[in-house]
C-alpha cells in the first residue's frame, strides 16, 4: 500500500457540496473518505455514491449497535452502497458482529461488489475508567479494549478502530486485523479536542494500517498540500 492510501479523511460536515468538493480536490491524494453519522444523516446515501464516483473508497462509520437481525439488515443495506469499511460496536456482542460480517458479505456478493471490511469499535475514547465503571465495566479501559477486540476477531470482524495509544497492543491480540486509527495529528499541528494524539509516523510504526485524519486536512488552507505532507510523514514510518 502506498503511503497516501493509508489516509482516510473524516468528512465531518453536514454540507454535501463541501463534502463533494473535498472529495474532488483530494481524489488520488488520499486513500478514501470516512463518512460518519453527521454527514450520512445530513447528506444521505447519495454522498457515498458521489465519493465513489470520484474513484475513492468510502469508510461508512455508522457504529451499528442493535439486535443482530437489525444490524444484519443495516449492514446489508450499507454494503449495497459499495463501501469499503463499515463500523459496528463490539459491545453489541459476537452474534451481532458475526451477522454484520455475513450479511454485508452476502449483500455485496449479490450486488457484484467486494465485501466491506467490518471494523469493530471497542471502547469509545470519550470514556475513561470511572465512566466505564458506572456502566459496570470494571478494570482498566485498556483491558476492556483488548477483550472486545478479541470478541470481534473471533466473530469474524476484519479489524478494529482504536486509538494510537492502543494500537500496538491491539495488533498483538489481532495480528491479521485491519487496524484503523483516528486521533492522528501531523507534527506541530493543533490537537483540537483530541486528548490522545499521535503523529502519522508513530501511528503507522505502532501498527496502524490506516489513519483517520479530519480537521488537519479539511480545515487546512490547502487541503491537498496538508494531505501530501501527512503522506510524507507516513512514508517515514512505513516506507512500503
Ligand atoms: O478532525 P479529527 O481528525 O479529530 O477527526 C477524527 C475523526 O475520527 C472524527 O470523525 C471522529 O469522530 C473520529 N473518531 C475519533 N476518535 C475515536 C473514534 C472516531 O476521533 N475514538
Amino acid at each position: 500500500m502506498r503511503p497516501h492510501e493509508r489516509i482516510f479523511v473524516a468528512l465531518d460536515t453536514p454540507d454535501p457540496d463541501r463534502a463533494r468538493a473535498l472529495a474532488r480536490a483530494l481524489a488520488g491524494r488520499v486513500g478514501g473518505f470516512k463518512v460518519g453519522l453527521e454527514a450520512f444523516s445530513s447528506c444521505g446515501p447519495a454522498l457515498v455514491g458521489d465519493i465513489r464516483s470520484e474513484g475513492l473508497p468510502v469508510f461508512l462509520d455508522l457504529k451499528l449497535h442493535d439486535i443482530p437481525n437489525t444490524v444484519a439488515g443495516a449492514a446489508a443495506a450499507a454494503a449495497r452502497l459499495g463501501i469499503s469499511f463499515l463500523t459496528v460496536h463490539a459491545l453489541g456482542g459476537s452474534e451481532m458482529v458475526r451477522r454484520a460480517v455475513e450479511s454485508s458479505a452476502e449483500a455485496a456478493a449479490r450486488a457484484g461488489s467486494s465485501a466491506p471490511t467490518v471494523l469493530a469499535v471497542t471502547v469509545l475514547t470519550s470514556h475513561d475508567d470511572p465512566s466505564l465503571e458506572i456502566l459496570g465495566i470494571r478494570g482498566p479501559s485498556a483491558a476492556a479494549v483488548l477483550r472486545l477486540a478479541g470478541i470481534a476477531r473471533d466473530a469474524g470482524a476484519g479489524g478494529v478502530v482504536c486509538s494510537p495509544l492502543e494500537v500496538a497492543r491491539v495488533r498483538e491480540a489481532f495480528p491479521a486485523g485491519t487496524l484503523v486509527v483516528p486521533g492522528v495529528r501531523p507534527s506541530g499541528a493543533a490537537a483540537d479536542d483530541q486528548a490522545r494524539v499521535a503523529t502519522p509516523e508513530s501511528a503507522v510504526r505502532a501498527g496502524a494500517d490506516r489513519i483517520v485524519v479530519g480537521r488537519p486536512i479539511t480545515r487546512a488552507a490547502d487541503p491537498v498540500a496538508a494531505a501530501d505532507a501527512i503522506a510524507a510523514e507516513i512514508a517515514r514510518g512505513c516506507p512500503s
